[in-house]
């Protein structure tokens, strides 16, 4: 029997779980026609050494190791297109997607009857169950609900991590697809054309058993970021919004602190506006740090003193600016909330066009 069958397992500590999820798929698809590629980010619990020793022993197996590259989107692509065999599958390397689908999901691809196999926890029949938490399942439905309206793809859950399609339709797919991300399957589908006919096969989402999830804050995050970019990131790009975002957080602090210092406490106007600015500006420095330049984050306390100081240097000319529009304007009897938010306006300009360059380097 030839090779029909590549199913790739992304992994991040796997370890104990690929002995017997293989086992469980030999139970699944017999002993021939597929292959397992597990692409392994280089793991510190050692599951690339783990899956390679199992690979000695079993020619079905092989081995993809990644150094200095993280994602399971990108790590599912370049899976897909590291095996010769005709048919390509991805699934969760942790037993929470059981392979006896398999067989049911890759005949329906190979008859013809829809181009693209899904396996959904949502579909009835299907179940959450082995979700973690209700907040995890909450979540999980508002993901599906947002990417269904934005990307106008009808499926129960487009955020599935188990499909099978045709190799070479993933191939064709392929140079379009952004690889960030828990989101592969929603790119496929957004991306393919023309768009792929999808079947949906009811999975009882189970457990994971060994090990824990990878999915935390910063996928979810960089998961709004991508529906933000695929809806306005053409006019206004995801990076210019979240600096204007933080920005205006920022002008809550400032002003906050000018409240709390010039109406409450009975400072000067220019004193109270001078904290203010320096406030704000510690927050933004904080907070662009860690969501605005997340890829260029700075690290360390040193790097991040340096940063900070970096940040107050080159806004210097902005804050200056910021503080002598405002106190021009107070002065000449503008309303003192006014005249603290044209200086802001002000500062601004200048903070995103000097920091972005000099001190996250983008
Ligand atoms: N190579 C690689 N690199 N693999 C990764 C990475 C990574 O950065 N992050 C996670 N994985 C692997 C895990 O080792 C596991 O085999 C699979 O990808 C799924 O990761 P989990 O961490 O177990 O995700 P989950 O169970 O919380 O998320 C499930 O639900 C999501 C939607 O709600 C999965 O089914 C996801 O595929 C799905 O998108
Ligand atoms: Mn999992």
């Amino acid at each position: 029997m030839s090779l029909s069958l590549g199913i790739v397992l992304p992994t991040r500590n796997e370890r104990d779980n690929l002995p017997t999820l293989i086992a469980r798929i030999e139970d699944a698809l017999g002993p021939e026609g597929w292959e397992v590629i597990v692409v392994d980010d280089d793991s510190p619990d050692g599951t690339a050494d783990a899956a390679r020793a199992l690979a000695r022993a079993d020619g079905r197996i092989r081995v993809l190791q990644r150094f200095g590259r993280r994602g399971l989107a990108s790590a599912a692509i370049e899976g897909m297109c590291a095996t010769a065999a005709p048919f390509v599958a991805v699934m969760d390397a942790d037993h929470q997607h059981d392979p006896a689908l398999l067989a049911a999901m890759h005949d329906a691809v190979a008859a013809g009857t829809c181009d693209i196999a899904v396996a959904s926890r949502f579909a009835p029949g299907g179940s959450a169950a082995g979700l973690p938490n209700e907040r995890r399942e909450k979540g999980s439905r508002l993901a599906n609900r947002l990417a269904r309206h934005i990307t106008g793809v009808e499926l129960t859950d487009p955020m599935s991590g188990y499909f099978l399609l045709r190799a070479e339709t993933l191939r064709a797919a392929a140079p379009g697809l952004s690889g960030i991300g828990f989101k592969i399957l929603l790119d496929l589908l957004a991306t393919a054309d023309p768009p792929l006919r999808v079947r949906e096969f009811p999975l009882a989402f189970a457990e994971r058993r060994a090990g824990e999830s990878k999915l935390d804050t910063a996928v979810a995050f960089e998961f709004l970021v991508g529906l933000y970019d695929r809806s306005f990131g053409r006019v206004v790009p995801s990076r210019f919004a979240l600096f204007g975002t933080v920005g205006a957080l920022g002008v809550a602090v400032h002003m906050a602190v000018l409240v709390a210092l010039y109406r409450l406490a009975g400072e000067g106007f220019a004193l109270a506006t001078v904290i203010a600015t320096f406030a704000a500006m510690t927050f933004n420095f904080w907070l662009n740090n860690r969501l605005t330049y997340r890829d260029a984050r700075l690290k360390g306390i040193a790097a991040v003193l340096r940063g900070w100081a970096g940040f107050c240097a080159t806004c210097a000319v902005g804050a200056l600016a910021n503080v002598a529009t405002a106190t021009l304007l107070q002065g000449r009897g503008v309303y003192w909330v006014v005249a603290a938010l044209a200086g802001i306006v002000i500062g601004s300009v200048w903070n995103y066009a000097l920091s972005s360059r000099f001190v996250w380097g983008r």
